[in-house]
Protein backbone atom coordinates (compact mmCIF):
# COMPACT_ATOMS: atom_id res chain seq x y z
CA UNK A 1 0.00 0.00 0.00
CA UNK A 2 1.30 3.30 -0.82
CA UNK A 3 0.63 6.20 1.09
CA UNK A 4 0.57 9.88 0.34
CA UNK A 5 0.45 12.19 2.96
CA UNK A 6 -0.21 16.20 3.10
CA UNK A 7 1.23 18.41 6.15
CA UNK A 8 3.81 15.63 6.52
CA UNK A 9 6.58 17.94 9.06
CA UNK A 10 3.38 18.79 11.60
CA UNK A 11 2.81 17.01 15.24
CA UNK A 12 0.50 14.14 13.44
CA UNK A 13 2.86 14.12 10.18
CA UNK A 14 6.07 13.65 11.83
CA UNK A 15 4.76 10.98 13.77
CA UNK A 16 3.37 8.60 10.22
CA UNK A 17 7.23 9.37 8.83
CA UNK A 18 8.33 7.97 12.10
CA UNK A 19 6.21 5.01 12.44
CA UNK A 20 5.91 3.83 8.77
CA UNK A 21 8.62 1.84 8.88
CA UNK A 22 6.23 -0.70 11.52
CA UNK A 23 3.54 -1.53 8.67
CA UNK A 24 3.78 -2.94 5.45
CA UNK A 25 3.22 0.79 3.55
CA UNK A 26 5.12 3.02 1.37
CA UNK A 27 4.51 6.54 2.95
CA UNK A 28 5.41 9.01 0.67
CA UNK A 29 5.57 12.35 2.99
CA UNK A 30 4.70 16.20 1.56
CA UNK A 31 5.42 19.22 3.70
CA UNK A 32 3.37 22.68 3.17
CA UNK A 33 6.33 23.77 0.79
CA UNK A 34 6.43 20.70 -1.37
CA UNK A 35 2.18 20.19 -1.73
CA UNK A 36 0.18 23.32 -0.97
CA UNK A 37 -3.00 21.43 -0.31
CA UNK A 38 -5.21 24.76 -0.89
CA UNK A 39 -3.13 24.74 -4.54
CA UNK A 40 -5.71 22.03 -6.56
CA UNK A 41 -2.91 21.35 -9.65
CA UNK A 42 -0.20 20.93 -7.54
CA UNK A 43 -2.63 17.89 -5.78
CA UNK A 44 -3.25 16.50 -8.99
CA UNK A 45 0.23 16.81 -10.05
CA UNK A 46 1.34 14.73 -7.04
CA UNK A 47 -1.68 12.53 -7.60
CA UNK A 48 -0.88 11.65 -10.80
CA UNK A 49 2.97 11.43 -10.42
CA UNK A 50 2.79 8.75 -7.16
CA UNK A 51 -0.67 7.17 -7.87
CA UNK A 52 -1.25 6.49 -4.11
CA UNK A 53 -3.66 4.15 -2.29
CA UNK A 54 -4.94 5.98 -0.14
CA UNK A 55 -4.05 9.83 0.91
CA UNK A 56 -3.86 10.80 4.57
CA UNK A 57 -4.17 15.11 4.95
CA UNK A 58 -2.61 15.64 8.23
CA UNK A 59 -2.56 19.04 6.90
CA UNK A 60 -4.16 22.00 8.82
CA UNK A 61 -4.39 25.83 9.68
CA UNK A 62 -4.22 24.82 13.78
CA UNK A 63 -3.21 28.12 15.47
CA UNK A 64 -6.74 28.51 17.01
CA UNK A 65 -6.49 31.87 18.75
CA UNK A 66 -4.68 33.46 15.81
CA UNK A 67 -7.62 32.15 13.24
CA UNK A 68 -9.90 34.45 14.55
CA UNK A 69 -7.40 37.24 12.76
CA UNK A 70 -7.01 35.42 9.74
CA UNK A 71 -10.27 33.85 8.91
CA UNK A 72 -10.05 33.77 5.17
CA UNK A 73 -6.73 31.71 5.39
CA UNK A 74 -8.12 29.23 7.81
CA UNK A 75 -10.98 28.62 6.08
CA UNK A 76 -8.80 28.49 3.01
CA UNK A 77 -7.32 25.74 4.08
CA UNK A 78 -9.24 23.66 6.70
CA UNK A 79 -12.47 23.73 4.49
CA UNK A 80 -11.38 24.77 0.83
CA UNK A 81 -8.60 22.51 0.41
CA UNK A 82 -10.12 19.35 1.72
CA UNK A 83 -12.93 19.55 -0.82
CA UNK A 84 -9.79 19.66 -3.36
CA UNK A 85 -8.35 16.50 -1.91
CA UNK A 86 -11.84 14.56 -1.53
CA UNK A 87 -12.01 15.87 -5.27
CA UNK A 88 -8.87 14.51 -6.11
CA UNK A 89 -9.14 11.25 -4.55
CA UNK A 90 -12.82 10.81 -6.04
CA UNK A 91 -10.78 11.26 -9.49
CA UNK A 92 -8.12 8.87 -8.60
CA UNK A 93 -10.45 6.19 -7.43
CA UNK A 94 -8.54 6.47 -3.93
CA UNK A 95 -10.09 6.43 -0.08
CA UNK A 96 -8.71 9.75 1.78
CA UNK A 97 -8.25 9.76 5.42
CA UNK A 98 -8.95 13.07 7.34
CA UNK A 99 -7.77 14.63 10.53
CA UNK A 100 -10.62 16.68 12.67
CA UNK A 101 -10.59 17.86 16.02
CA UNK A 102 -13.04 18.02 19.27
CA UNK A 103 -13.59 21.64 18.47
CA UNK A 104 -16.22 21.33 16.23
CA UNK A 105 -18.30 21.02 19.62
CA UNK A 106 -19.35 24.31 21.62
CA UNK A 107 -19.37 22.56 24.51
CA UNK A 108 -23.18 22.75 25.98
CA UNK A 109 -23.65 18.43 26.87
CA UNK A 110 -22.76 17.22 30.17
CA UNK A 111 -21.15 14.32 28.69
CA UNK A 112 -18.91 13.43 26.01
CA UNK A 113 -19.70 13.84 22.77
CA UNK A 114 -20.91 10.64 20.22
CA UNK A 115 -19.82 11.47 16.58
CA UNK A 116 -24.15 11.30 16.24
CA UNK A 117 -23.90 14.58 18.36
CA UNK A 118 -24.40 17.67 16.15
CA UNK A 119 -21.55 19.61 15.98
CA UNK A 120 -22.04 23.53 17.09
CA UNK A 121 -18.34 25.14 17.13
CA UNK A 122 -18.09 28.10 18.80
CA UNK A 123 -14.64 30.00 17.05
CA UNK A 124 -13.44 29.98 13.68
CA UNK A 125 -10.63 27.27 13.54
CA UNK A 126 -13.99 24.52 14.89
CA UNK A 127 -16.20 25.91 12.01
CA UNK A 128 -13.36 25.67 9.26
CA UNK A 129 -12.98 22.20 10.39
CA UNK A 130 -16.63 21.40 10.65
CA UNK A 131 -17.29 22.80 7.46
CA UNK A 132 -13.70 21.11 6.00
CA UNK A 133 -15.24 17.48 7.03
CA UNK A 134 -18.86 18.20 5.13
CA UNK A 135 -16.79 18.88 1.96
CA UNK A 136 -15.30 15.20 2.64
CA UNK A 137 -18.36 13.33 3.10
CA UNK A 138 -19.86 15.28 0.29
CA UNK A 139 -17.31 14.63 -2.06
CA UNK A 140 -16.03 11.51 -1.48
CA UNK A 141 -17.98 8.32 -0.27
CA UNK A 142 -14.61 6.53 0.69
CA UNK A 143 -13.56 8.53 3.29
CA UNK A 144 -12.74 7.93 7.05
CA UNK A 145 -12.80 11.39 9.43
CA UNK A 146 -11.04 11.01 12.59
CA UNK A 147 -11.83 13.69 15.15
CA UNK A 148 -8.62 13.97 17.80
CA UNK A 149 -8.07 16.18 20.74
CA UNK A 150 -5.25 18.16 22.72
CA UNK A 151 -2.68 17.07 20.51
CA UNK A 152 0.40 16.32 21.51
CA UNK A 153 4.26 15.03 20.77
CA UNK A 154 7.81 15.45 20.28
CA UNK A 155 7.41 17.60 16.78
CA UNK A 156 6.19 20.95 16.90
CA UNK A 157 4.28 23.26 19.51
CA UNK A 158 1.91 21.64 21.80
CA UNK A 159 0.61 22.08 25.68
CA UNK A 160 3.03 19.90 27.26
CA UNK A 161 5.98 21.74 25.68
CA UNK A 162 5.03 24.83 27.12
CA UNK A 163 4.00 23.58 30.55
CA UNK A 164 7.60 21.99 30.74
CA UNK A 165 9.15 25.74 29.33
CA UNK A 166 6.94 27.82 31.81
CA UNK A 167 7.50 25.34 34.96
CA UNK A 168 10.99 26.16 34.20
CA UNK A 169 10.78 30.05 33.89
CA UNK A 170 7.94 30.37 36.68
CA UNK A 171 7.45 29.54 40.18
CA UNK A 172 3.76 29.79 39.87
CA UNK A 173 1.29 28.83 37.08
CA UNK A 174 -2.54 29.65 36.79
CA UNK A 175 -3.95 26.94 34.98
CA UNK A 176 -7.50 26.83 33.33
CA UNK A 177 -9.19 24.02 35.26
CA UNK A 178 -12.92 24.29 34.00
CA UNK A 179 -12.48 23.16 30.42
CA UNK A 180 -12.57 19.54 29.88
CA UNK A 181 -10.92 17.00 27.36
CA UNK A 182 -9.02 14.04 26.03
CA UNK A 183 -5.47 14.42 25.81
CA UNK A 184 -3.88 12.39 22.71
CA UNK A 185 -0.65 11.27 21.76
CA UNK A 186 0.40 11.75 18.18
CA UNK A 187 2.13 8.80 17.89
CA UNK A 188 -0.82 6.84 18.96
CA UNK A 189 -2.76 8.84 16.19
CA UNK A 190 -0.31 8.07 13.66
CA UNK A 191 -0.57 4.56 14.56
CA UNK A 192 -3.84 4.36 14.39
CA UNK A 193 -4.09 5.57 10.86
CA UNK A 194 -1.14 3.61 10.03
CA UNK A 195 -3.00 0.34 11.06
CA UNK A 196 -6.39 1.08 9.53
CA UNK A 197 -4.72 1.81 6.22
CA UNK A 198 -3.23 -1.81 6.99
CA UNK A 199 -6.62 -3.05 7.01
CA UNK A 200 -7.60 -1.67 4.17
CA UNK A 201 -5.08 -2.92 2.34
CA UNK A 202 -5.83 -6.34 3.49
CA UNK A 203 -9.41 -6.44 3.26
CA UNK A 204 -9.73 -4.36 0.42
CA UNK A 205 -12.17 -2.01 2.11
CA UNK A 206 -13.37 -0.40 5.49
CA UNK A 207 -15.91 0.70 7.22
CA UNK A 208 -16.12 4.38 6.17
CA UNK A 209 -17.32 7.44 7.93
CA UNK A 210 -16.28 9.57 10.98
CA UNK A 211 -14.95 8.22 14.16
CA UNK A 212 -13.82 9.47 17.56
CA UNK A 213 -10.15 8.84 18.36
CA UNK A 214 -8.53 10.71 21.92
CA UNK A 215 -7.04 9.39 24.99
CA UNK A 216 -8.29 8.62 28.31
CA UNK A 217 -8.90 9.67 31.08
CA UNK A 218 -10.76 12.57 30.00
CA UNK A 219 -9.56 15.86 32.21
CA UNK A 220 -9.12 19.56 32.57
CA UNK A 221 -6.07 21.19 31.44
CA UNK A 222 -5.13 22.12 35.21
CA UNK A 223 -5.28 18.37 35.48
CA UNK A 224 -2.95 17.97 31.87
CA UNK A 225 -0.70 20.06 33.67
CA UNK A 226 -0.33 18.67 36.93
CA UNK A 227 0.44 15.31 35.13
CA UNK A 228 2.95 16.76 33.06
CA UNK A 229 4.84 18.84 36.30
CA UNK A 230 5.16 15.15 37.87
CA UNK A 231 7.45 14.56 34.99
CA UNK A 232 9.81 17.49 35.47
CA UNK A 233 12.23 16.47 37.63
CA UNK A 234 12.71 18.94 40.48
CA UNK A 235 10.31 21.36 39.77
CA UNK A 236 8.53 22.81 42.84
CA UNK A 237 6.42 24.75 40.30
CA UNK A 238 2.83 25.37 41.74
CA UNK A 239 -0.20 25.14 40.02
CA UNK A 240 -3.55 27.65 40.53
CA UNK A 241 -6.66 26.27 39.17
CA UNK A 242 -8.28 28.83 37.34
CA UNK A 243 -11.85 29.94 35.20
CA UNK A 244 -12.42 30.23 31.29
CA UNK A 245 -13.42 33.60 32.59
CA UNK A 246 -10.78 34.56 34.30
CA UNK A 247 -7.92 33.89 31.21
CA UNK A 248 -9.73 35.38 28.21
CA UNK A 249 -8.63 34.37 24.58
CA UNK A 250 -8.98 35.56 21.09
CA UNK A 251 -11.15 32.56 19.97
CA UNK A 252 -14.08 31.35 22.59
CA UNK A 253 -12.89 27.75 24.04
CA UNK A 254 -15.54 25.05 25.07
CA UNK A 255 -16.10 23.62 28.65
CA UNK A 256 -16.55 20.79 27.53
CA UNK A 257 -15.23 18.66 24.35
CA UNK A 258 -14.43 15.32 25.56
CA UNK A 259 -15.03 12.72 22.99
CA UNK A 260 -17.02 9.40 23.75
CA UNK A 261 -15.15 7.03 21.38
CA UNK A 262 -17.19 3.43 21.87
CA UNK A 263 -17.24 3.98 18.27
CA UNK A 264 -13.62 2.99 16.98
CA UNK A 265 -13.84 0.50 19.84
CA UNK A 266 -16.69 -1.54 18.60
CA UNK A 267 -16.19 -1.19 15.16
CA UNK A 268 -12.18 -1.71 14.66
CA UNK A 269 -11.61 -2.93 18.60
CA UNK A 270 -8.83 -0.06 18.81
CA UNK A 271 -8.81 1.68 22.67
CA UNK A 272 -8.22 4.65 23.77
CA UNK A 273 -4.22 5.55 24.12
CA UNK A 274 -3.10 6.26 27.92
CA UNK A 275 -2.39 9.86 27.42
CA UNK A 276 -0.53 9.76 30.87
CA UNK A 277 1.97 6.96 30.01
CA UNK A 278 2.57 8.98 26.70
CA UNK A 279 4.19 11.53 28.71
CA UNK A 280 7.03 9.83 29.09
CA UNK A 281 7.88 9.04 25.30
CA UNK A 282 11.44 9.68 24.56
CA UNK A 283 12.08 13.45 22.92
CA UNK A 284 8.78 14.94 24.16
CA UNK A 285 10.28 16.49 27.65
CA UNK A 286 14.06 17.00 28.43
CA UNK A 287 15.60 13.86 28.79
CA UNK A 288 17.30 15.21 32.44
CA UNK A 289 13.00 15.68 33.16
CA UNK A 290 12.19 12.72 32.44
N1 LIG B 1 -3.00 20.15 17.61
C1 LIG B 1 -4.12 19.77 18.22
O1 LIG B 1 -4.24 19.86 19.46
C2 LIG B 1 -5.26 19.20 17.42
C3 LIG B 1 -6.45 18.89 18.11
C4 LIG B 1 -7.52 18.33 17.38
C5 LIG B 1 -7.39 18.11 16.03
N2 LIG B 1 -6.23 18.45 15.38
C6 LIG B 1 -6.17 18.19 13.95
O2 LIG B 1 -5.19 17.20 13.71
C7 LIG B 1 -4.54 17.42 12.47
C8 LIG B 1 -3.03 17.43 12.68
O3 LIG B 1 -2.75 18.43 13.63
P1 LIG B 1 -1.26 18.70 14.14
O4 LIG B 1 -1.34 18.99 15.59
O5 LIG B 1 -0.34 17.64 13.62
O6 LIG B 1 -1.00 20.09 13.38
P2 LIG B 1 0.36 20.87 13.17
O7 LIG B 1 1.44 20.31 14.02
O8 LIG B 1 0.02 22.32 13.25
O9 LIG B 1 0.71 20.50 11.66
C9 LIG B 1 -0.07 20.94 10.61
C10 LIG B 1 0.80 20.91 9.38
O10 LIG B 1 0.00 21.36 8.30
C11 LIG B 1 0.83 22.11 7.47
N3 LIG B 1 0.06 23.01 6.63
C12 LIG B 1 -0.59 24.15 6.97
N4 LIG B 1 -1.16 24.70 5.88
C13 LIG B 1 -0.86 23.88 4.84
C14 LIG B 1 -1.15 23.91 3.46
N5 LIG B 1 -1.85 24.91 2.90
N6 LIG B 1 -0.67 22.90 2.69
C15 LIG B 1 0.05 21.90 3.22
N7 LIG B 1 0.37 21.83 4.51
C16 LIG B 1 -0.09 22.80 5.32
C17 LIG B 1 1.75 22.86 8.40
O11 LIG B 1 2.90 23.24 7.68
P3 LIG B 1 4.06 24.17 8.30
O12 LIG B 1 4.86 23.20 9.17
O13 LIG B 1 4.80 24.63 7.10
O14 LIG B 1 3.37 25.25 9.06
C18 LIG B 1 2.02 21.81 9.47
O15 LIG B 1 3.19 21.07 9.18
C19 LIG B 1 -5.14 18.70 11.91
O16 LIG B 1 -6.20 18.35 11.05
C20 LIG B 1 -5.72 19.40 13.12
O17 LIG B 1 -6.80 20.24 12.79
C21 LIG B 1 -5.16 18.97 16.05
Amino acid sequence: MKILVCGANGQVGSELLGHARDFPIELVATSQRELDISDAEAIQRHVDEQRPDLLINAAAYTAVDKAEQDRERCFRVNRDASGLLADACARAGIPLFHLSTDYVFGGALDRAYRETDPPDPINTYGRSKWEGEQRVRERLEQHLILRIAWVFGPHGNNFVKTIARLAREHDELNIVADQLGSPTPASAIATTLLELASRLAGDGDLAWGTYHYAGAPDCSWHEFARRIVERLEGSAVKLHPIDTATYPTPAARAANTRLDCSRIKETFGIERPDWQSALLEPGLLPASET
